[in-house]
This record gives C-alpha cells, sequence and structure tokens, in this order.
C-alpha cells in the first residue's frame, strides 16, 4: 500500500508558522490573540475538539524512493511540525500522536535508536518554538522503563508549557493502550488493597479517571495514514466512540490539505454515540 506521491522541498520549514499568539510579540490590543485561521474554523461543521493520529508508512515511503527507514522518519517528524502548524491554525484543541509504541521495541536496534534520538532532537529542537506559539505539551505511555535523559526531556517538555492554553500536543511515547488500561487497572486495585475503595464502586467513569490523560476530551476523529485500517493499541479505551479516517497517504506526504481532506470527512460521518440523534462534532 506504498504511496508514491512527490516528496516536498522543505526540509528547513520552522516548526511552528508565526501567528498572532506567539508570546514574543503579543499585543493585549489585538482583536484575535488565538492563532486560529477564522476563515477554517468558521466553517459550517464543527471542527473536532480532540484529533489523535497514527503516523504510519515512514518506512514505505523511504522504501518507494529507494532510501534508508531512517530518511523517511526524519521526513516524518517535517510532516509532524506541519500538522501541528495546521492544527494550531484550524482551532483544534487537543493533538494527540503515535509517537513510539510500547510495541515498537520490537524493531531493530539501530531503528530504535533512530526513532529515539529523533525524539531528543525534536524535544531540543522545538521545543522553544512550541512553548512560543502557545503550545502546552503532554506525554502519554510508560515512562519508567525509558533512558533517563528521555525521561528529562519529556519531564522537561511539560514542565516548560504546563501553562500554556493553545494547543495541547499529546505525545504517545512509549505507549500501548493496554497498558495503559492494565496501569489504570493496577492503581484501582491498590485503592481496593488498601481499604479506600470498594470494588462495586469501580465504574467506566472511574476506570477513566486514573488513565494517563484524564481531564482531556475522547478523540473525536482518529486518522491512521498509509491506508492501513486497525487502531495498533493506540487510544482503545478513549476510541469507544471516535470516528476512524484512514488515510491511503503515507506519513511524510501528510501536511495541512491532507488534515484538512481527513476532518471534511470526518464532518460527513453521523455520530450518534450509541443513541439516535445524528450530529458530528457534538
Ligand atoms: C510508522 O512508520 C511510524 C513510526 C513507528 C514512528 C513515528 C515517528 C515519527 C513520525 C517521527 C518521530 C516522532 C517524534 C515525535 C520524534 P513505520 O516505520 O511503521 O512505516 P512502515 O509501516 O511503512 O514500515
Amino acid at each position: 500500500m506504498s504511496n508514491a506521491a512527490s516528496s516536498t522541498s522543505d526540509a528547513a520549514l520552522p516548526l511552528i508558522a508565526k501567528s498572532n499568539s506567539d508570546k514574543s510579540n503579543s499585543d493585549p490590543s489585538d482583536a484575535d490573540k488565538s492563532g486560529v485561521d477564522n476563515e477554517a474554523a468558521a466553517g459550517g461543521d464543527p471542527m473536532p475538539r480532540h484529533v489523535a493520529i497514527i503516523m504510519d508508512g515512514n518506512g514505505r515511503w523511504a522504501a518507494a524512493r529507494g532510501l534508508p527507514r531512517v530518511e523517511g522518519h526524519r521526513r516524518g517528524v517535517e510532516a509532524l511540525r506541519k500538522t501541528v502548524r495546521a492544527a494550531r491554525e484550524l482551532g483544534i484543541s487537543v493533538l494527540t500522536i503515535y509517537s513510539f509504541s510500547s510495541e515498537n521495541w520490537s524493531r531493530p536496534a539501530s531503528e530504535i535508536r533512530d526513532l529515539l534520538s529523533l525524539l531528543r532532537r525534536f524535544v531540543r529542537n522545538d521545543l522553544a518554538e512550541l512553548h512560543r506559539s502557545n503550545v502546552r505539551v503532554r506525554i502519554i505511555g510508560e515512562r519508567d522503563d525509558l533512558a533517563a535523559d528521555i525521561r528529562a526531556l519529556l519531564q522537561e517538555a511539560e514542565d516548560l508549557t504546563r501553562d500554556n492554553d493553545g494547543l495541547t500536543l499529546v505525545v504517545a511515547f512509549n505507549y500501548g493502550a493496554r497498558q495503559e488500561i492494565a496501569r489504570a487497572a493496577r492503581r484501582l486495585a491498590e485503592e481496593v488493597a488498601a481499604g479506600r475503595l470498594e470494588s462495586a464502586a469501580i465504574t467506566p467513569e472511574l476506570l477513566g479517571r486514573h488513565l494517563d490523560a484524564p481531564d482531556l476530551p475522547d478523540p473525536d476523529v482518529i486518522i491512521r495514514t498509509s491506508g492501513e485500517q486497525r487502531l495498533s493499541n493506540f487510544l482503545l479505551w478513549q476510541s469507544a466512540y471516535s470516528e476512524l479516517v484512514f488515510v491511503p497517504v503515507n506519513w511524510p506526504d501528510f501536511d495541512r490539505a491532507a488534515l484538512q481532506g481527513a476532518i471534511a470527512e470526518y464532518q460527513r460521518r453521523e455520530r450518534r454515540f450509541g443513541g439516535l440523534i445524528a450530529k458530528t462534532g457534538s
């Protein structure tokens, strides 16, 4: 299912376009401080509040060009920059990206090293710009078994951006949904064992409050690139009523237009949440 769409040559794109929400040039008299592309956001159909993305197809993008897989991942980081910028401009509140799964450890050691060093570089190079753009970074996934320097970088990203109230960028790193649900169950079991909780009080809502980012809304739409059609252990609990949109381009070719196309597909769906009312984006 490889997609051989032509590559773009914007390797030097800055992470985030300057916008009037940038802290560096903020002026309290500006009419619109949000940085949101109001024209795009003002369309009749509601924007999803929370978009989650399975960024798939880096390896196939590279293979189609006779390049090493790491080149696909590098281009994947550029696609991520464009997508974060577009999400901000479209007025999306939460963007969750699947950047490294619990199962990715089974890849060859050299590819794991490449992915970890891309994450290090992403945080080191792009964090200041994300912060200036009022992006709040959150991390979900298991941190305990990560190298100390990666744990420190992830913590730094969260700490620095904690008070930002623009786009929330949730990075799923060393993340697996079954593992997340098991962690939540373990926390509840500890409460029961300590006598602080009756097992009969465990409801879906209570379990949901013990997940990694319980305060965030469930994703309205989960986008997967590369044409593959499965969730691969991503947000299994939170996706109970998410719309799934599968896009036939490999992740390095994903951009603002592809994001808008996926959102338009979401907006055509009828969301019923098990009931009878047909409405998207509610
Ligand atoms: C899937 O492509 C992608 C990944 C396993 C990792 C996604 C990572 C990035 C986009 C870059 C790193 C991100 C950060 C935040 C540093 P694949 O390798 O499974 O592609 P394939 O299915 O075509 O082989």
